[in-house]
């Protein structure tokens, strides 16, 4: 269904979409009281998620990955741009008009442990949602459904009595991942699911999600600040620099055709293992500016090894169509199909 009032990118294989979303969160005050700035973090996004599809979302700590997440998911309210989920604007339902939606949304954290309440056993933590949303009727089939959701993210039902400190890490996320799929979802933001993981741990919990995609047609937002993980395991992906999506490309294959130099720094750093060349990382000079207060132009221009005085730094660089499904937010992007990815 589709109104005029909606964006080309709400589309019927859209599941959840941002529209020029954007986040201002009070900054520091000054001496006297009064809030001197805002921190600018998330600043006119606009992206999809297909169903059934993984959107890798990367870049580096405080660029406003986990705000954008919880924008989408409307646990935050945005300071301006819309979202639309299943072809629905859902920007200003309120939140009793939400509730039915809010068990089709829900979200994985970085930390299992913090996420999952220490003083209750796992039956309680996933039947907690299946109790909140009314969906089950007693306490038989509240049993059935927690020892399926177990079996589901490869627990034993024994384990239901236990307490959250008494699993492993990876098992933490197991029970994060099984409370969330309780209400069953559409849509999953995966906020750094793995990263507190040992590696050994971090493919078993990405094969679970994969697997899981699979048979329950789930779509995924994964953010992650490893572009290496991100791109073997999403389907596109997203570059995220201080606020801004600067570039959105096809995952397989990114490392030929990233164009936006920020991108390239990150690919850089990757180990090239597919396409049978080396090279030599990128750095990037500087750190990354304040989203306090963010310089004008390209977010990017201090640090950008092509930005182009007079222009990168005084305008800022629209999102646009480069190449079918590729979309790209720069003013004088690198070549594309060089694998030499110094500029
Ligand atoms: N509730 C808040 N109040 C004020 N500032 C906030 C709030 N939440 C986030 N921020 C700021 O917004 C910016 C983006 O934060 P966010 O947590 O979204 O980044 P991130 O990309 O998820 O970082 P990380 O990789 O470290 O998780 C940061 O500068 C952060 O300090
Ligand atoms: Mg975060």
């Amino acid at each position: 269904m589709s109104t005029a009032s909606e964006p080309s990118i709400v589309k019927p294989q859209t599941l959840i979409a941002a529209d020029g979303l954007g986040k201002l969160f009070p900054g520091r005050s000054s001496w006297w009281g009064t809030t001197s700035s805002f921190v600018h973090a998330v600043q006119g996004v606009s992206l999809r998620v297909r169903r059934g599809e993984t959107l890798g979302l990367v870049g580096e700590s405080g660029c406003g990955k986990s705000t954008l997440g919880r924008l989408l998911l409307r646990l935050i309210e945005p300071s301006f741009g819309r979202v639309f989920f299943d072809g629905k604007e859902i920007t200003h339902l309120s939140e009793g008009e939400l509730r039915p939606l809010r068990r089709r949304m829900q979200i994985i954290f970085q930390d299992p442990y913090s996420s999952l309440n220490p003083r209750m056993t796992v039956r309680e933590i996933i039947a907690e949602p299946l109790r909140i949303h009314k969906l089950v009727k007693n306490a038989n089939e509240e049993l059935e459904r927690v020892s399926e959701l177990l079996q589901k993210v490869g627990l034993r039902p024994e384990m239901m009595p236990r307490y959250p400190h008494e699993f492993s890490g990876g098992q933490r996320q197991r029970i994060g991942i099984a409370r969330a799929l309780a209400v069953e979802p559409d849509f999953i933001v995966c906020d750094e699911p793995i990263s507190a993981l040992d590696v050994s741990i971090q493919a078993q919990i990405l094969n679970l999600l994969s697997d899981l995609q699979d048979s329950l047609g789930l779509s995924y937002l994964f953010i992650s600040h490893d572009l290496n993980v991100v791109q073997h395991f999403a389907h596109r992906v997203a570059i995220m620099y201080l606020g801004h999506i600067v570039e959105q490309l096809p995952a397989q294959g990114m490392q030929m055709t990233a164009r936006h130099p920020y991108t390239r720094a990150l690919l850089s750093a990757v180990p090239a293992i597919d396409v049978g060349k080396r090279h030599l990382p990128v750095v990037l000079e500087g750190e990354v500016p304040s989203p306090l207060d963010p310089p004008p132009g390209c977010a990017f221009h201090p640090r950008c090894v092509r930005a182009i005085a007079g222009k990168c730094d005084t305008d800022v660089p629209p999102f646009e169509d480069v190449a079918p499904g590729h979309r790209l937010a720069c003013f004088n992007p690198a070549p594309a199909g060089t694998i030499d990815l110094a500029p």
